[in-house]
């Protein structure tokens, strides 16, 4: 059954996210949302969020996320079809009848999808006979027990051009059935029309409810192809499915993790050495309707992926294609094998702990993009790290959920950022050569964190808030904790995080509260005429948008928490250094003071990309 959106949308409508959560949740409200314990993973403290506004769900902690729909899915263990049925059930709307077009395409299925299953049946019992030994011998070789072959209905194809042909005509089933599912050739010209697979190990290839679709057929030992699949058909859309999902997708749910793998035996082995959650593309490259299936099965599904250069260029092609999918709260991780080994391998060589090694460590979506975009390439230069910057922000402009796209690029930047701070350590200077020669030195920076920079980070600070106070509602928090080293500064930002939102949303009342309290001055000398703006997006007559603002309010946010850690730092390595003279505390001491002076106001200080004002229409 199809649902349309327009019905998908009444039962999202009419049923109350929050009373359906609420049922296995206790939810407490906070602000604008409801807050309670995750039902999806183990918590002791809520990071589970409802928005009834929204219609959505999200766990910060294990990354779940949805709408009533899913959270009816994941909750009950319910397919999608499963789920909207009941939920339509609830809230009292009737199932859409099906329209005849639609009845006709199921009859077609039915015919189709009986002959395919006759032929499974086939395959199977031919490999019980005498001549399936070699077929069985194979399959036994490669370790599998009889309970996986029956699990995975294996079978085989008779070394014949008409033993299935003979076989499914003589239980009634048309030929022309036959060659629509993919089952005969139909030769050009109007040759006999003869079975497609011949003398195969028979892999039934099933939807996720568990029926046959199509065949994947393996050669008997060497040769080309060695595998061959069905064509595509009414029933089969390579792109649409994944091998295995049908054993696999309740595990993958209860587990909240699904494995993807590339082949056929790959999905067997781990199966049967226990690991059920794993499934496999058909053959072809990771489709995009592929990864929305993973995605219905686990927040982060693993990909894994062979250790050498062709399994790196796939991961790639997979990192590119994800890009424009990524949601909040649905990402990926990639597992890379031992070269020359696939888990069907490895499991044989080493056990399922291998595997679970393997899977352990994956790395997540960003490491994997950083990995893409980065590369070889040194980040030793000023230049080289802007190239890699604006290299990122082609990337991600690809990413279309824009909280995500934001997160990601301030997540690249520190990297970048702290790539620079690395380089900067092993400049001259610092040379660990250098100072093995003599006694050691602090020739090095010596001065304590530059309060002057400082105080210019507060003020951008205070400038960006006060020329985008919608800021406020986002960063309210992190504000009100800032230590800030000018009194005039603290003042005015505890009067900023103090007032009620729907003022902040409006410059004018901001500026007549900020009259009200006598701090108009203080606020026209940052951000008034003739006032120094370190960040462009802070200032009034650059025009500029909100979402430069929030990028450049976080860049400097993050620059002050990293002066302020750094001051702490510096801190320790000097008692540290006071209590025990030794190279190691120089050395650390040093690097720290290397740190402080590369840090604010330097040339990777400026937010990447960021266009110059006027340079662009806000
Ligand atoms: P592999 O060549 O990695 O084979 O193909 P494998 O899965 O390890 O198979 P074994 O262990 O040698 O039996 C991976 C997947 O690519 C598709 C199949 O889906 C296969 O499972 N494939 C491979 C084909 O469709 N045709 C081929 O000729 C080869
Ligand atoms: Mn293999």
């Amino acid at each position: 059954m199809r649902f349309t959106p327009r019905f998908l949308d009444d039962i999202r409508a009419r049923a109350s996210l929050e009373a359906i959560v609420g049922r296995r949740v206790r939810l407490v409200r906070r602000g604008r949302e409801l807050t309670g314990l995750c039902p999806f993973h183990q918590e002791k403290t809520p990071s589970f969020t409802v928005s009834d506004q929204k219609g959505f769900f999200h766990c910060f902690g294990c990354g779940a996320h949805g709408d009533v729909i899913g959270f009816t899915m994941r909750a009950e263990g319910l397919s999608f079809p499963e789920a909207v049925e009941r939920l339509a059930h609830e809230v009292g709307l009737e199932l859409p009848k099906e329209d005849p077009r639609e009845r006709e395409r199921h009859a077609v299925e039915v015919t189709l999808g009986g002959a395919v299953e006759a032929a499974a049946a086939f395959f199977e019992g031919q490999l019980k006979t005498e001549s399936g030994r070699a077929a069985r011998d194979y399959l036994t070789g490669r370790g599998l027990s009889a309970k996986t072959i029956e699990q995975f209905r294996l079978g085989v194809a008779p070394q014949s051009r008409g033993a299935l042909k003979a076989a499914l005509i003589a239980h009634g089933i048309p030929e022309a059935i036959l060659v629509e599912a993919g089952l005969l050739i139909e030769p050009e010209g109007g040759a006999e029309r003869y079975d497609r697979f011949r003398g195969r190990v028979m892999f039934p290839i099933r939807d996720p409810k568990g029926r046959v679709v199509a065949f994947g057929g393996r050669i008997l030992g060497q040769g080309e192809p060695k595998y061959l699949n069905s064509p595509e058909t009414p029933l089969f859309h390579k792109g649409a499915m994944l091998y295995g999902l049908d054993l696999a997708g309740q595990a993958a749910r209860k587990a909240n993790r699904i494995v993807l793998v590339e082949g056929y035996m790959d999905v067997i082995a781990l199966h049967q050495a226990g690991l059920a959650e794993a499934v496999a593309p058909l053959g072809t490259a990771l489709t995009e309707l592929q990864l929305e299936l993973l995605w219905r099965y686990a927040a982060s599904p693993i990909l894994c992926f062979d250790g050498d250069a062709a399994g790196e260029r796939a991961a790639a092609r997979v990192v590119e294609r994800a890009l424009p999918r990524l949601k909040a709260g649905f990402s990926l991780r990639f597992a890379t094998l031992p070269a020359g080994e696939d888990p069907d391998s490895l499991i044989a060589h080493e056990g399922r702990t291998a595997i679970e090694k393997v899977l352990e460590r994956s790395v997540p979506f960003s490491d994997a993009l950083w990995r893409l975009v980065v590369g070889q390439t040194p980040l030793d230069s000023p230049e080289a790290r802007a190239a890699i910057g604006r290299e990122f922000e082609r990337r991600l402009a690809e990413v279309t959920d824009r909280d995500l796209r934001f997160h990601y690029l301030r997540h690249f930047r520190q990297k970048l950022n702290e790539a620079g701070f690395r380089a900067r350590r092993f400049e001259p200077g610092a040379k660990p050569g250098q100072r093995r020669a003599g006694p050691p030195r602090l020739a090095a920076p010596s001065r304590p964190v530059r309060r002057a920079d400082e105080r210019l980070r507060e003020r951008s600070i205070l400038q960006l808030l006060l020329n985008h106070p919608a800021l406020l509602g986002e960063f309210g928090d992190e504000i009100a904790h800032l230590t800030l080293i000018d009194q005039r500064h603290g003042a005015l930002r505890d009067f900023l995080v103090g007032l009620p939102e729907d003022v902040l949303m409006d410059r004018a009342e901001l500026g007549a509260a900020l009259a009200a309290r006598g701090l108009d001055a203080a606020a026209e000398g940052l951000i008034g005429e003739g006032a120094r703006f370190l960040d462009w997006a802070a200032d009034p007559g650059a025009e500029s948008g909100l979402e430069d603002a929030r990028a450049q309010l976080r860049q400097a946010l993050d620059l002050h928490h990293k002066l302020v850690e750094l001051e702490a730092l510096r801190h320790d390595a000097v008692q540290g250094l006071a209590r025990d003279l030794s190279d190691e505390n120089l050395t650390r001491l040093v690097g720290i003071l290397h740190a402080i002076d590369g840090a604010p106001g330097t040339e990777d200080a400026a937010p990447t990309g960021v266009a110059a004002p006027g340079s662009r229409r806000s």
